[in-house]
Parts: structure tokens; C-alpha cells; sequence
């Protein structure tokens, strides 16, 4: 250590970031993190999963009072809204959430270096003015939003928006053009049109969420439009109009064609994100992104320079917080002299919005590709929980081996999908086949026990359909 002022230093304070900071301070290792932000957390607790969240349950109370869903149920309610209220209870929320990562520094002995932080050379530093030797460097510097080529996002002015100034809207707007029918369009284009908002998502593609399995993506498109949602699909934006408190979108058929307008108050622009390396000056280390502008690393998170390691956004894979979490701990193990592995086969991914959806391991399209499969399908329909719930919509996809029954994917849209496909994600960390999730006893009635007849469903039949 005589050298160095620690053995660890982590840049940014994200999901990846602080976790990578806390578990290397766990193992013993002396440790800092650079943030730029005035707060820790990253994207994820100050502007990304958790303000999202924050307002899809509160938007999702309002609509289940709003809709009459409540009165159906014997609760009579008519409901007002108090947006003020409501952005005042996200910003309590990633107030407590930030402030509990700061405690958590400050118990395990993390030093933050507030500021901006840039290459010096491979083992120095430089943050805030200030230049800060150490043993190892992790990149976790995450992502921001990819802009779309002549538009202007502007949070401040709130017409022409990316995820953080829709999150942030002091009204509802009375019409609103999401680009980009991704994860960050359906969620919060979800939560404004409960408040009101006549939403319109505009996809390039043929369909929305373009990465997940085609049956789950057809489905979720016809789930949106029954919730009032219009969708352009196959189409793209030419240009973006600002006229004052307005704007006027110009849109096209993906594959050229007649152009047409669309008036809106708000224009959502989420086609994506993109790696987080401006500054950094990662030219003095010798380190090159490569074409989508991450950095490579090997499945230690090690760069090519050594003592130099990356993680999360900043590197090839899902932009997901879980992933970015895990890699956190990998790669402080790594630095450790232990063995931390990330098994990237095996990340879910969950779309917050009503129902939920959330699929892990390979779609059927991509199963199919590499082999004989066989596939069980179980409506939420026919569970009882669902059912009694009021919850009719979606299904559970299982997706097996047709040789081995060894579970390759499992994909589901129902209310609570996000929180069902931990156990289909655990069940393919162990390796299991389609029989082992469908001799496991679920407990009834929960919305899981359609896991297990999906399951039922690759090689028999399930019960209840
Ligand atoms: P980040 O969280 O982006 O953190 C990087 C940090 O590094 C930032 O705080 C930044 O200020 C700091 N930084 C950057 N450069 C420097 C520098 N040079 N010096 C010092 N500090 C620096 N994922 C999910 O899994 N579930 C969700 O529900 C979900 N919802 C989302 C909703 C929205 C609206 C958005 C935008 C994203 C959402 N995500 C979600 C994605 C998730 O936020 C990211 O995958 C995750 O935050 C990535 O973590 P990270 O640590 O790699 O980077
Ligand atoms: P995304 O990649 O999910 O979706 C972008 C969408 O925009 C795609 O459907 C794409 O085809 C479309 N698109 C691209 N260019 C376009 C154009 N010019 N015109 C019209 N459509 C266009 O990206 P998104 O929604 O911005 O989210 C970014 C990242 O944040 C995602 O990778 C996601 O992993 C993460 N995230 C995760 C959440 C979760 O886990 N629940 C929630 C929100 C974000």
C-alpha cells in the first residue's frame, strides 16, 4: 500500500459502483468512490428504477380508484389528484434510499470523494482537483440517455423530455408522444396516462420491447392498446417541432412513406442509452471503446489494463441494476483474490407497468435457433389468485430442451411477474428441467402456482385448463 492512498477506487456510485465499493471495504481492502452527483445511488435510486417506481405504484392506486376497479370491489372511492403529493412521496422515497447508501459508506468505511473523476494514468486519479493513487480503478460510470438525432432534450423546459424530466412534470399533460417503445416508454408513458395523459409511443420496430419474446411482445402490444395507449408501430420520427408550451411530432413509416403529424404537450424521447466514458480521459490509459461505446472487459471484469476493471451500464450486457449489482460484487471478489462470477445466461428483466413483464434466460425464438425445444404455456386466466384478484390478463411461457427438459427461458405477463420470475431465474441457476419447477409444491393460491402448470405444460398437461 506505501504507493497508494487505497486499493480500491471506484468511479461512480451506482447499483454497480456501490455495491463493488461495499463488498471490496467488506473483504478488507481500503477503499473510495468518486461521484459526481451531489447524492450516491447512480441513475437507478435518483433519477431511474426508483423515482419510476415511486410513481407507477402511486399512478397505479389512482387509475385502480380512478377506473371504478376499487368500486367493483366494494371500496367507493373518488379520487382527486394531488400531483404535488405524489412527486413529494418519490422524492421522500429517493431522499431515504440515497441517504441509507451514504450510512452504509460511512459503516463499512467507504470514503466518498465527491466530484467528477478523470484518468490520470492507469493507478492515478484525478477528482475534484485533487489526484488519488490506487492499487486497482473500477469503471462504473453507467449511462445516459441516447439522444435522437435534432431534437433537443430539454428537462428544464418540459416539452421535449428524456426519462428525468418525465419523471419530474409539474402536470399532466393532456397529450403525450413517447419515442421509443422500449422499457423507459412503456413504464412511464404508463404512468402518465393513468394520470390522464392521452399517451402515443411511437416504435420503430414492428413491435414494442424489442429483445424479449415474440409471443410476450405481441401480447403486451395488444395489453397497452386495451389500456387506452396508442401505438405507431413501424414508424419513425423525422423532426420535432417546439412551439412554445407545445410540440409537433413528424413522423413517418419506418420504411419511408407519407408523413403526418402529432400534436403533443410532452414528448418523451427514450430510444435507448448509451455508456457514461465523456471525461474520463480513458485515452491516457490506453483504453479504446469498442462500437456501441462500451468498454470490453473478460468475464472477470478486468480490462485489458491491468488494475483497471468496469462494470455495469459501462460495459457490454443488459442495463439492468441486478446486473450491475452482481458485477459489483464479481469484480470486488476479483480484486480480492476470490473467485466472483456473474452468470450472464441467467439476468431477468422486468417491465414494471400492469401487468408486469419479465422474462429471463433465451426467448423461444432464440431457443428454437439453437435446437429441438419444447414449450408450455399456462393463462393467469386460469389461476385462481389471478383470477380472485381481478387480474385476468397474461400467461407463463416455460421454454425446455426438448432432449435434457433442461429450462432455457421462462417468460411471464401478470401482475406480479417481476416478483414470480425470481424462482424461474433460480431454477435455471440450478439447472433445472421443466419437471423439477413442476413436481416442486407452490403454495396456493398464488399467482407462482402458474409457473408450476406452465411447467406441467411442456411435458403433460397442467391441471386447471
Ligand atoms: P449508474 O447507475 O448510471 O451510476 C453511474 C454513476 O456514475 C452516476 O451516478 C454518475 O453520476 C457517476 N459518474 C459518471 N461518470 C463519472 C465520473 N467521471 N466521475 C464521477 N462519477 C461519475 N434497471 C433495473 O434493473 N430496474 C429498473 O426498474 C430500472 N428502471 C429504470 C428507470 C429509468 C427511468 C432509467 C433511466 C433506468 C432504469 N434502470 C432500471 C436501469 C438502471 O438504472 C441502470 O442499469 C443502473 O443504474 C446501472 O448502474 P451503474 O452502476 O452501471 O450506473
Ligand atoms: P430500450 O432499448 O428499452 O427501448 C428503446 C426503444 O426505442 C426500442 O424499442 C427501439 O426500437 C426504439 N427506437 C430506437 N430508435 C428509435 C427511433 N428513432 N424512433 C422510434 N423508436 C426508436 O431503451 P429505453 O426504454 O430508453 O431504456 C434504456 C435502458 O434502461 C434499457 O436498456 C433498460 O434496460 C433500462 N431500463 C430498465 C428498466 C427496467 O428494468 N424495468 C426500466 C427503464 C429502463
Amino acid at each position: 500500500m506505501a504507493d497508494f492512498d487505497y486499493d480500491v477506487l471506484v468511479i461512480g456510485a451506482g447499483p454497480g459502483g456501490y455495491v463493488a465499493a461495499i463488498r471490496a471495504a467488506q473483504l478488507g481492502l481500503k477503499t473510495a468512490c468518486a461521484e459526481s452527483r451531489e447524492t450516491l445511488g447512480g441513475t437507478c435510486l435518483n433519477v431511474g428504477c426508483i423515482p419510476s417506481k415511486a410513481m407507477l405504484h402511486a399512478s397505479e392506486f389512482y387509475e385502480a380508484a380512478a377506473s371504478g376497479e376499487m368500486n367493483k370491489m366494494g371500496v367507493k372511492v373518488q379520487p382527486e389528484l394531488d400531483l404535488d403529493a405524489m412527486q413529494a412521496q418519490r422524492l421522500e422515497t429517493v431522499k431515504g434510499l440515497t441517504g441509507g447508501i451514504e450510512y452504509l459508506f460511512k459503516k463499512n468505511k467507504v470514503d466518498w470523494l465527491k466530484g467528477r473523476a478523470s484518468f490520470v494514468d492507469a493507478h492515478t486519479v484525478e477528482v475534484a482537483g485533487k489526484q488519488v493513487k490506487a492499487k486497482n480503478v473500477v469503471i462504473a460510470t453507467g449511462s445516459s440517455v441516447t439522444p435522437l438525432p435534432g431534437v433537443t432534450i430539454d428537462n428544464d423546459g418540459g416539452v421535449v423530455v428524456d426519462s428525468t424530466g418525465a419523471l419530474e412534470l409539474a402536470s399532466v399533460p393532456k397529450k403525450m408522444v413517447v419515442i421509443g417503445g422500449g422499457v423507459i416508454g412503456l413504464e412511464l408513458g404508463s404512468v402518465w396516462r393513468r394520470l390522464g395523459s392521452e399517451v402515443t409511443v411511437v416504435e420503430f420496430l414492428d413491435q414494442l420491447l424489442p429483445g424479449m419474446d415474440g409471443e410476450v411482445r405481441k401480447e403486451a402490444g395488444k395489453l397497452f392498446k386495451k389500456q387506452g395507449m396508442a401505438l405507431k408501430l413501424s414508424t419513425k420520427v423525422t423532426g420535432v417541432a417546439v412551439n412554445g408550451k407545445s410540440a409537433t411530432v413528424t413522423v413517418e413509416p419506418s420504411a419511408g412513406g407519407a408523413a403526418e403529424t402529432l400534436e403533443a404537450d410532452v414528448v418523451l424521447v427514450s430510444i435507448g442509452r448509451r455508456p457514461n466514458v465523456d471525461g474520463l480521459a480513458l485515452d491516457k490509459i490506453g483504453i479504446a471503446v469498442n462500437g456501441r461505446g462500451q468498454i470490453e472487459t473478460d468475464h472477470d471484469f478486468a480490462t485489458k489494463v491491468p488494475g483497471v476493471w468496469a462494470i455495469g451500464d459501462v460495459i457490454p450486457g443488459p442495463m439492468l441494476a441486478h446486473k450491475a449489482e452482481d458485477e459489483g460484487i464479481a469484480v470486488a471478489e476479483n480484486i480480492a483474490g476470490l473467485t466472483g462470477i456473474v452468470n450472464h445466461d441467467v439476468i431477468p428483466g422486468v417491465v414494471y407497468t400492469f401487468p408486469e413483464i419479465a422474462g429471463v434466460g433465451l426467448t423461444e425464438e432464440a431457443a428454437k435457433e439453437k435446437g429441438a425445444i419444447k414449450v408450455g404455456k399456462f393463462p393467469m386466466m386460469a389461476n385462481s389468485r389471478a383470477k380472485t384478484n381481478h387480474e385476468p390478463d397474461g400467461f407463463v411461457k416455460v421454454i425446455a430442451d426438448a432432449a435434457t427438459d433442461k429450462v432455457l427461458g421462462v417468460w411471464c405477463i401478470a401482475s406480479v411477474a417481476g416478483t414470480m420470475i425470481a424462482q424461474a431465474a433460480q431454477a435455471m441457476e440450478f439447472g433445472a428441467t421443466s419437471e423439477d419447477i413442476a413436481y416442486t409444491c407452490h403454495a396456493h393460491p398464488t399467482h407462482s402456482e402458474a409457473i408450476k402448470e406452465a411447467a406441467m405444460a411442456v411435458k403433460g398437461k397442467p391441471i386447471h385448463i
